[in-house]
Formats: structure tokens, C-alpha cells, sequence
């Protein structure tokens, strides 16, 4: 057998030892010594290279110096192997539980909530309606032409010439009046969208509650005192609040309610509503002379905002556990 066979055979020796013999690290620690020890079996093969002639010996040393770092590199995977396994095998019961994390309600939802509840208290029945919407009920049908002016108050996102990301919950006002008969007293949450310039208060996705009230005789008051009741259920008492007079297309007379932003010392705009215009009636088939009603929307971010202190309407939608946390 030249010295060559014998290393090979030495290097088969050992794969098999390592592979049925080696289960733990003291059996390493002795096939190690066994092979690769002051006395073992690699050194035994470097004395023969004594006898060897001459022009073998570099090829010999090569040879036996790579099985070397071959072996080492086996028995050091193996025993990372080991290490390894250990851990798995030796269950520590003494050490703390891992407390799995729980999932909380958004702040949103949470203040969807609160409206809904407050309003459900008063007598208002929730529906939805469709976030995509053709133009007519997010427009025409509210008494906004083609070409009218007021388009421009709405960014506006199109799917195509006809058919829209709807810009507010007024739209499920149509599709309501539509499909039922007077009285009727919704309100609507649902998303909306619009093309806007991105701020602190504004983004390109917010959520609404629409309220729509049609009975045969509504007044302003009453819509006052409705909204009235309800900021007060929702803010408490002592925080201030403006009707101001504005402008709908869908609404004559028209408000908006601002709310006194403490952080930053100045009013936000938080709903729109007035009384429904009778060509708005009209259009769903209703009666103006027999028929009236309110209606309003409002935005939800901004009233979590102003009832959560949270200075930045972004941070509702960026999916930030440490923001969320702190509603949970
Ligand atoms: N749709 C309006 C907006 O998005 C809000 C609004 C104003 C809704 C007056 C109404 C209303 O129902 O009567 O700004």
C-alpha cells in the first residue's frame, strides 16, 4: 500500500468514525486525539515520510496537510453541531415565559366607535355605501355639475371619466334617499379620498362619518342641537367649539364646526352640514314641499387628533407599533 492509499484510507477511517461514533462532545474530543493528537494517527503518517523517497516527499506533505485542515474543519462543524443541539435539548423551566404580543384596537377604529355609539343613542341607524362611485352620486346628484366650481374643493381621484374614488361619505346620502322612502336618519362611516397636498391635517385617504336626517319638519335648530350634543358627548363640555356659516352645493343654508386646537392655538375644521338643498331632494324623488332634512359629515382623523392630542395626521397610517401602543 503506497503512503498515499493510506491516507486515504485514513481519511475514510475517519469520516466513518465521526459519522456513527460521535455523539456527544467528549466522543469528538477522543476521535480528535485519536487522529489528530501529538501521538495520533496523522502524526504517525508524517513519520513515514522519514522512509520516503525523496521526489514524493513535497507531494506526501501536501497531502497529509490538507487531510490535517480537512479533518479540523469536520470535527469544528460537528462540534458547533453539538453546541447547538444542546441548548434545544436542555429546556430551562425556571426561565420567564415570552409574553406574546397583543394586537390593540387603531385609534381610529376605537373613535369610529365612540361616534357611532353616540349617535346610535340619538335615534341614528349606521349604513355604508360604495368607496368607488360613479359620478353622479358623489356629484351630480349633490347638486355639483359638470364644470361647477365646487369640483375644485375636492381633489378629485378618477378611475375613469365616469367613475371616482368617492371625496366624502355624501355620496351613500343618494344612494340612501334612493332606495327608501322618507323618514330616514343615517349616519355613514366610510374612507375617502382625495388628490391633496399632504400636511399635518390633510392626506390623501381620510375617513368620514356622513349624517343625514330627513323627516317633515327639520330645522337648523335642530341640526344645532344635534351636533351640539354630540361634540359634547365626544369632547366633554368645556371644549370650545364654532358654528361658522360656509358653503355646499348640497346644503342652504351651510356651516362648518371648528374645534379649538389647544397644541396649536388655532380653530380646526372638523365637519361641514347644513340643510339638505331641495334640488337634492329632487333628485332622489323626494318632495321639497312635504320633505326636509340636515345633513353632515365630519372627519374622523381630525377629531382623534384633537381628542387624542396626536399632532400629525401621517402617523395614523404609517403602521408605527410605538404610536399605536399608546391607545391600546
Ligand atoms: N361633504 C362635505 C365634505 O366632504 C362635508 C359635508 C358638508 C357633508 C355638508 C354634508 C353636508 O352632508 O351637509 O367636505
Amino acid at each position: 500500500m503506497s503512503v498515499f492509499d493510506k491516507i486515504e484510507s485514513v481519511r475514510i477511517d475517519f469520516l466513518a468514525e465521526i459519522e456513527s461514533s460521535a455523539d456527544s462532545s467528549d466522543d469528538l474530543e477522543q476521535i480528535k486525539n485519536k487522529f489528530l493528537g501529538r501521538k495520533g494517527i496523522i502524526a504517525g503518517l508524517f513519520d513515514l515520510m522519514t522512509n520516503a523517497k525523496q521526489k514524493d516527499k513535497p507531494l506526501i506533505g501536501k497531502s497529509l496537510n490538507s487531510l490535517k485542515l480537512e479533518l479540523r474543519q469536520l470535527l469544528d462543524e460537528k462540534s458547533k453541531y453539538f453546541l447547538n443541539n444542546t441548548e434545544k435539548k436542555y429546556i430551562d423551566l425556571t426561565l420567564p415565559g415570552k409574553i406574546p404580543r397583543i394586537g390593540s384596537i387603531h385609534i381610529l377604529e376605537k373613535t369610529l366607535t365612540e361616534v357611532k355609539n353616540i349617535f346610535k343613542t340619538i335615534g341614528f341607524s349606521v349604513a355604508y355605501g360604495p368607496d368607488v362611485d360613479d359620478d353622479y352620486h358623489n356629484f351630480s346628484a349633490l347638486n355639483i355639475p359638470e364644470y361647477h366650481p365646487a369640483r375644485d374643493m375636492q381633489d378629485t381621484f378618477f378611475i375613469d371619466k365616469n367613475i371616482v374614488l368617492r371625496t366624502h361619505t355624501s355620496n351613500v346620502q343618494i344612494h340612501l334617499m334612493e332606495n327608501e322612502n322618507p323618514p330616514i336618519r343615517y349616519i355613514v362611516p366610510g374612507r375617502v379620498f382625495r388628490n391633496e397636498a399632504i400636511s399635518y391635517k390633510s392626506y390623501c385617504l381620510f375617513h368620514q362619518v356622513e349624517g343625514i336626517y330627513i323627516n317633515k319638519k327639520v330645522s337648523f335648530s335642530q341640526l344645532k342641537g344635534c351636533l351640539e350634543y354630540f361634540i359634547k358627548q365626544m369632547f366633554g363640555h368645556n371644549k370650545k367649539m364654532r358654528f361658522r356659516p360656509s358653503y355646499f352645493p348640497f346644503t342652504e343654508p351651510s356651516a362648518e364646526v371648528d374645534m379649538w386646537d389647544e397644541e396649536r392655538k388655532e380653530w380646526m375644521e372638523i365637519l361641514g352640514c347644513g340643510m339638505v338643498d331641495p334640488n337634492v331632494l329632487i333628485n332622489v324623488g323626494y318632495d321639497p314641499n312635504i320633505w326636509h332634512g340636515y345633513a353632515f359629515g365630519m372627519g374622523i382623523e381630525r377629531m382623534a387628533m384633537l381628542k387624542y392630542k396626536i399632532n400629525d395626521i401621517r402617523l395614523f397610517y404609517n403602521g408605527d407599533i410605538r404610536f399605536l401602543e399608546q391607545f391600546s
